[in-house]
């Protein structure tokens, strides 16, 4: 048996929505890419996967030969991921979970004509990444990964994220104002462990950047 079949992959993948009314929502324009291409090379080197996606890019949203669970808000993709964990489990957080959701959400929609702004008041989400880092401490052998998109000061918020949220690993990647966040063009990753070792992979296209650091996870804890 190959050591990685001892292991659980789960990756979370893909944006979140969380709605303010029956057609408004709130998102951002992660398409899921990196979560899909993990998946989907790990697939085959696990003893299971489970693909856990929001609603990003249709051609991103079920990976073959794994557990697919489609879900929508943070919340849901909360419960799937703390559903899907247990000893021997690598998670990749790649996903995107919006932050905020409305502190109320309407039943109907919301009319504009009767109003000349709208006050839309917003609550934190749960961090999914932080509560798999600390409440799920008793777990033997569960390794979190988690990423981080930033505009400045790359190394220095990666490291405080990887601390934050206890995690194994955080991938950091620059984004830059022109990209609007999530583009497809070539990337670096720089991935940060807990004791603060830093490496850089890439610039190489997400599919081989996400290739190359499963690699690299997976050389690192197995
Ligand atoms: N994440 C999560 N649950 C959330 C939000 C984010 O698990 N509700 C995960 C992401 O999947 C990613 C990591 O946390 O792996 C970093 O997300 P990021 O948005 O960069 O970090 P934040 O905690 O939101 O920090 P900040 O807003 O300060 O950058």
């Amino acid at each position: 048996m190959m050591e990685t079949e001892k292991y659980r992959l789960v990756v979370a993948s893909g944006p979140t929505r969380e709605w303010i009314d029956p057609v408004r929502f709130i998102t951002n324009p992660s398409s899921g890419k990196t979560g899909w291409a993990i998946a989907s090379l790990g697939r085959t080197m696990f003893r299971e996967t489970s693909y856990i996606s929001g609603p990003g890019k249709e051609e991103y949203r079920t990976v073959k030969g794994a557990t697919n669970i489609h879900v929508e808000t943070t919340a849901e993709m909360a419960k799937e991921v703390f559903h899907s964990i247990s000893d021997y489990t690598i998670l990749f957080m790649a996903a995107a979970p919006a932050d905020f959701t409305p502190v109320r959400h309407s039943t109907i929609k919301i009319k504009k004509r009767y109003r000349r702004s709208l006050n839309v008041k917003l609550k934190p989400t749960t961090d999914i990444l932080l509560s798999a880092g600390t409440k799920y401490t008793h777990l033997d052998h569960f390794y979190k990964v988690g990423f981080a998109a930033e505009t400045d000061n790359v190394l220095e918020h990666a490291l405080e994220k990887v601390k934050r949220k206890k995690c194994d690993y955080v991938c950091a990647n620059i984004v830059f104002k022109e990209d609007k966040g999530f583009g497809e063009h070539e990337n670096s990753l720089m991935i940060v462990d807990k004791k603060g070792i830093t490496m850089t992979i890439g610039p190489f296209n997400k599919d081989v950047l996400a290739g190359k650091l499963l690699d690299f996870i997976v050389r690192s804890i197995v």
